[in-house]
Parts: structure tokens; sequence; C-alpha cells
């Protein structure tokens, strides 16, 4: 079965199809975080009017090149064959998902409009995708990976940080979310202050690479790292950083000590996000940890998260890098495993959509 997966929750817009929910013919990925760097953070009304330029181009290319991997006998060669794109589409794509929530609602109303245009003219069923299940389902992509159930599933994403017990496919019980910032949204803020780049994670990362292990240390708190439930929050700890940043003006004017902050901060979030979710893979007795989001990109967290479960016999899957930030593959992956048609007409695009 080969879905044509669509997501426009915030920034990106992707489109994919999918094999099976496992073989990815085609991902094709625009980004509009160029535009939203000078903001330190995504303006909504900016990456709506950039995602009606470019969602039927993305769209296209990702039928383009699956056309092309597929080899079909239409196999379409550019974009002026208008006429055997659709073609094609009409003959191979069995449905369209899209992700319909959370997000922002102007990017989430162009991806599903636009998904059940689609739908209805090529006369294919549409599948309705929760957004934070196209990152859980990020890791089934692969002929490889088999995570086994019950799982433990941890999203981590600009907007989110969940828990979720999953017992089989489609079910998904919440154990705790963050009480306050998203772990991405606190790695972007971070980011912010020591002023670096849009989107924040990789900038951290990459300056937290380059501590030089001088004299210049300190200690930021783990929130929550003891508490019985399964709940997060990074407000405090950002807090923290803005106070030893304020506290010490030499820290801004000096890449080294700013490369020190970067590489405490991302160690605290890292320590919580293993802990709680060992924690919760032991209560719940769970051979498997699947990782998803954007920060599920980062380095520390897959070395430190593999290291602790392998130790205690569990295993962690993480989707590729390119699998982990907002893309289309994902959610046409959930389409395949989680499949909750929908009538073509009433799709709704849901801003507050969760577990
Ligand atoms: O899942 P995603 O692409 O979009 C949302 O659904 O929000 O996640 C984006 C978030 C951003 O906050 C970004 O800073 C963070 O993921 N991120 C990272 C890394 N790459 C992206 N955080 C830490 N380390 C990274 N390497
Ligand atoms: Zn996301």
């Amino acid at each position: 079965m080969k879905i044509l997966g669509i997501e426009t929750t915030c920034d990106e817009t992707g489109a994919a199809v999918v094999k099976d929910g496992r073989l990815v013919l085609s991902n094709i990925t625009a980004s509009s975080a160029n535009l939203h760097e000078k903001y330190g953070g995504v303006v909504p009304e900016v990456a709506a009017r950039e995602q009606i330029k470019v969602i039927i181009p993305v769209i296209e290319e990702a039928l383009i090149k699956a056309s092309q991997i597929l080899n079909s006998k239409h196999e379409i060669l550019n974009k002026s064959q208008k006429s055997k794109i659709q073609n094609w589409a009409k003959e191979n794509i069995d449905a369209i998902a899209v992700s319909h929530g959370p997000g922002l609602i102007g990017s989430l109303l162009i991806g599903v409009e636009t998904a059940k245009a689609f739908a209805l003219v090529w006369e294919k069923p549409l599948i309705g995708v929760n957004h934070l299940v196209g990152h859980i389902y990020a890791n089934w992509i692969s002929l490889d990976n088999r995570p086994r159930f019950p799982l433990i599933a941890l999203i981590v994403s600009g907007g989110h940080t969940d828990l979720v017990l999953m017992r089989g496919h489609g079910d998904f019980k919440l154990l705790g979310s963050t009480l306050d910032d998203a772990t991405g949204e606190a790695f972007d803020k971070v980011a912010k202050l020591l002023g670096l780049g849009y989107p924040g994670g990789p900038e951290i990362e990459k300056l937290a690479s380059r501590v030089q292990g001088l004299g210049f240390r300190f200690k930021l708190p783990r929130p929550m790292i003891g508490s019985k439930d399964f709940n997060f929050s990074f407000s405090g700890l950002k807090t923290a950083v803005v106070n030893l940043v304020h506290s010490d003006e030499t820290i801004v004017h000096s890449k080294e000590k700013r490369a020190v902050v970067a590489d405490e901060f991302q160690k605290a979030v890292v320590d919580v996000l293993v802990k709680k979710t060992i924690d919760a893979a032991q209560k719940f007795e769970c051979q498997s940890i699947v990782v998803g989001g954007g920060v599920a990109a980062n380095t520390l967290l897959r070395s430190q998260m593999a290291d602790v479960a392998t130790r205690i016999g569990r295993k962690v899957f993480f989707p590729s890098k390119v699998l982990a930030v907002d893309n289309g593959a994902m959610i046409a992956a959930a389409a395949f495993f989680v499949n909750r048609k929908v009538d073509r007409l009433k799709l709704q695009a849901d801003p507050g959509l969760h577990f």
C-alpha cells in the first residue's frame, strides 16, 4: 500500500510516498526556518504564507521521485508534465494521509485543505494523523526496526514533551507531559539567550561540542528528576540559565564560556529525559523504547539513552535525524499502522489535538 503523507503543522512543509509504512519512496521537506531566525522562534503568519507557496511543488516533487524510484511505466521526468503527475498519482497512490493537529492553525489548514482536495480529485481515502503519533511512527520506518509492544514512547519536539505507553498499534496511554516549556522550546530559548540561531537545538549541540575543559564550571538543576510521576518541567532550568548569564557579564562575550553553558544545559535536559523514560520502561515492563520529535536528533540524548537502556537490557529506537524532525514520511507511516479513514469533506484542522 502506497500512502502520500502530508505534513504542515509548523514551519516545515513535507510530502512523502511510503510503501507499507516502512519503505520510503520519496520524502521532500521545505523549511521556512531561515525566515524565523531573526525572531528566535516561528512566526505563524510567515510560516503559513510560505507554505501556501511551496505545498504543491513539494507534493509534486514527492510524486515525481516516487515514480522514478518505482520506475513505473508512467515515470514522470519533470514538473512540466503536470498531467502525468496526476495520472501517476491516480494509478499508484492508495491513500492520502495528513497531519491535522496539533500545530499552528494557519499551517494546519494548508495541509488539510490540500489533502482533502487531492483526495476528492483522485478519489482516494483520506486519513487524518495526529502529528505526535507521526513522530512515534518515524521509528517504524526501516525494514530492520521492529519495536515490540508494550513499549514506552518519548516525544520531544518544539511544542511537546510526552511519555506514552503503547500496548499495541494505535493504543496510546499518556503517562506524563511537560508542565510548562517543551524540550525543544527550552533549547530554542536558551539558544536565543546565548546569541545562537534558530532552530536552537542543533546550535546548542554544536556549541556544546566545543567545550574545552576550562576552569569555568557550574551545575544547573535537573528539574523533577526525583519526582515519582512522569511529568517534566523545563521553565525553571531555562530561568537558571538566564540568571547565570545575567550574573556574569563575561559569559556572553566568551565563546568558551558559552560553550560550557550549552554543554551543561544539554546535559541537564538529557539527564531528566533519560531517567524518566527508563523509569517508565521499568515500571511498565517494556522491552522497547522509541524516541521521536526534533530533539531526538540530539546526539547526547541518543547515546545516553542507548547506554542506560542497554545496561538494563532494554532496546532503544531512534529515527534517522532526517526522520526525527517534521516530515511527511512519518505521517504516511503512522497512517499505515493506525489507519483511521475519515470522510473526505469532514476532516478538520485541530490545533489542540492530543492523545
Ligand atoms: O519535531 P520538530 O521538528 O517540530 C515540532 O513538532 O515542534 O522539533 C523541532 C524542535 C526545535 O525546538 C529544535 O530546536 C529541536 O527540535 N531540535 C533539536 C535538535 N534538532 C532539532 N534539539 C536538540 N538537539 C538537536 N540536534
Ligand atoms: Zn514535530
